[in-house]
C-alpha cells in the first residue's frame, strides 16, 4: 500500500465499512462508478457551501461540486429556502403549473438561441430527446458526434468517450443503436468535413468545452465551421451545454462564442442542486414536440413523470435569477484565470510539465509538456501522475474526484483558493 492509501485508511475506517455494506447490494459499491476511486470512496455526511465533510468527520474543499452543478456552492441559502416554501405548496403536482412557464421564459430570456423549451430529469435523457427531434425535424438519421464528447448513456450518442474509440464504451449497446452515428475528431474542422462527403445528417452534436474529455476548449473557428457545416448539410446544430450553460457565461457557450446552435440541451446548473435536463430551441424545431400541430407520425415524442417537478423549477430559477446579470459568472472567470496562471507558474517553477486546462471557471492539469487542445493529448498525458496528484490534494483536504477537472463556485473562498494554490505547490516540490 503507498503512503497516501495507508493514511487514506487510517482517516476513513467508517467510509471504508459503508463500502463493504454498499458491495452487497450496489454494483462496485456505488451508483455511478466514475464516483469510485481506489482504495474505496469516501462517503459524505454534509455538505455547506465550499466544504464537503465524510462520515468520518473529514473536511474537504470540494472542487468536484456535485459534478460541476453547485455554481454557487452546496445548498445556497436563497435557494434552500425557496425549496422549503415550495415543499409545503407540494414536492410534485405531475399537472401543468406557473413555475414551469416562468422558468421555461427565464431560459428564454437568458439562452440566446431558446425560443421554446421542454424539461426533463437528465442530461441523458435531454440528449436522448434533442436527437430525436432532430431526426424527426430533418428527416434523417445520421448524427455526429465528436471524440472525446460525453453526452450522457443514451446508446446512440455513447461512443467514442474515451480512447481507445473503436473500443465499445458500454456493453449491452446494439451494433443498430449506433449504425447512425458518426465520429469526427474534435477540434479539427477539415477532417470532421471530409469524414461527412456524401453523408446525409440529420444533427452534428457538440460540447462547446468538452468536459469528461479533459476540460477543452473548443476553437471558435471549430464551432463556426459546424456552424456553416449544418446549414450547407441542412442539419441541426446542437450545443450540449449541460456543463458551460450558465457557467461560461449568462447564456452559456453560445453567448461565449458568439454562435447560435439550433437546439441547445441544458442541466446541471439549471436544476439549482436537483435533478434536471432540458431541450431549448428554435421554434419550428421545438413545435415538432406539439402533437396539436405535427399529428403522428410527424410528431416528436418527449415526456415523463417528473418532467418540471416544481422543487427542482423553484431552486432553478432561483439559481438562473441570481446568475442572469453575469456579475457572479464574471467574478467566477476571472478567479479561474487567476488559479490558471498561479497553478501553470507553480508548475513551471518546479520544472514540472504540465498544462492547466481552463474554460471560465473550469480547470484541469494535465501531466505533460505538450498542450492539450484534444482528447487524445488528453489521455495521451501522465494519468497515473494525475490520479497520485488528485490523491495527495485530498490527503491534505482539497478534493477532485480523481482524474476529472475541477469547477470554482461562488462559495469558495479566497482563502479556499489560496489553500488549493498552497497545496499543489507543495506537490509540485516534491516533484
Ligand atoms: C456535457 C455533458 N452532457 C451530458 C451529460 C449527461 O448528463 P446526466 O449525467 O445528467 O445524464 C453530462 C454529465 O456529466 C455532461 O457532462
Amino acid at each position: 500500500m503507498s503512503d497516501l492509501e495507508t493514511d487514506f485508511t487510517s482517516r476513513t475506517s467508517s467510509s471504508k465499512r459503508l463500502h463493504e455494506r454498499a458491495k452487497h447490494v450496489l454494483p462496485a459499491g456505488v451508483s455511478y462508478f466514475i464516483r469510485y476511486f481506489e482504495p474505496y470512496p469516501f462517503y459524505i455526511s454534509q455538505a455547506k457551501g465550499s466544504s464537503i465533510r465524510d462520515v468520518d468527520g473529514n473536511s474537504y474543499i470540494d472542487f468536484w461540486m456535485g459534478h460541476y452543478t453547485h455554481i454557487l456552492g452546496h445548498s445556497p441559502a436563497n435557494i434552500v429556502m425557496e425549496v422549503r416554501k415550495q415543499i409545503e405548496r407540494g414536492s410534485h403536482y405531475g399537472v401543468c403549473h406557473e413555475l414551469e412557464i416562468s422558468m421555461a421564459e427565464q431560459i428564454v430570456k437568458m439562452v440566446p438561441s431558446a425560443q421554446m423549451v421542454r424539461f426533463c430529469n437528465s442530461g441523458t435523457e435531454a440528449a436522448m430527446y434533442a436527437v430525436r427531434l432532430a431526426r424527426a425535424f430533418t428527416g434523417k438519421a445520421k448524427l455526429v458526434k465528436f471524440e472525446g464528447g460525453w453526452h450522457g448513456g443514451y446508446d446512440a450518442l455513447h461512443t467514442a468517450v474515451s480512447p481507445p474509440f473503436h473500443v465499445p464504451e458500454s456493453n449491452g449497446i446494439t451494433t443498430s443503436a449506433l449504425a447512425d452515428t458518426v465520429v469526427a475528431p474534435f477540434n479539427d474542422l477539415d477532417e470532421t468535413v471530409e469524414r461527412l462527403r456524401n453523408i446525409e445528417i440529420a444533427a452534428v452534436i457538440v460540447e462547446p468545452v468538452l468536459g469528461a474529455g479533459g476540460c477543452i476548449p473548443a476553437e471558435r473557428e471549430f464551432l463556426k465551421g459546424l456552424r456553416e457545416l449544418c446549414v450547407s448539410k441542412d442539419a441541426l446544430l446542437l450545443f450540449d451545454e449541460i456543463i458551460t450553460g450558465f457557467r461560461l457565461s449568462p447564456g452559456g457557450g453560445q453567448q461565449y462564442y458568439s454562435i447560435e446552435p439550433d437546439l441547445t440541451i441544458l442541466g446541471k446548473i439549471l436544476g439549482g442542486g436537483f435533478p434536471v435536463g432540458a431541450i431549448a430551441g428554435r421554434r419550428d424545431v421545438m413545435e415538432l414536440m406539439d402533437p396539436l400541430l405535427h399529428e403522428r407520425p410527424d410528431f416528436s415524442f418527449q415526456g415523463g413523470t417528473f418532467t418540471a417537478n416544481p422543487v427542482t423549477l423553484t431552486a432553478g430559477l432561483e439559481m438562473l435569477k441570481t446568475l442572469e446579470n453575469g456579475r457572479i459568472i464574471n467574478q467566477l472567470n476571472d478567479e479561474g484565470r487567476r488559479v490558471q496562471v498561479a497553478l501553470q507558474d507553480i508548475f513551471d517553477r518546479a520544472n514540472v510539465d504540465a498544462q492547466v486546462n481552463r474554460a471560465g471557471s473550469l480547470f484541469h492539469t494535465h501531466f505533460t509538456k505538450d498542450r492539450v487542445n484534444s482528447v487524445n493529448a488528453a489521455f495521451d498525458a501522465d494519468r497515473e501522475k494525475l490520479n497520485d496528484f488528485h490523491h495527495a490534494l485530498m490527503t491534505n483536504g482539497v478534493f477532485f474526484l480523481p482524474r476529472k477537472m475541477g469547477a470554482i463556485s461562488s462559495a469558495h473562498s479566497g482563502e479556499d483558493l489560496d489553500r488549493l494554490l498552497n497545496e499543489v505547490q507543495k506537490y509540485a516540490k516534491r516533484g
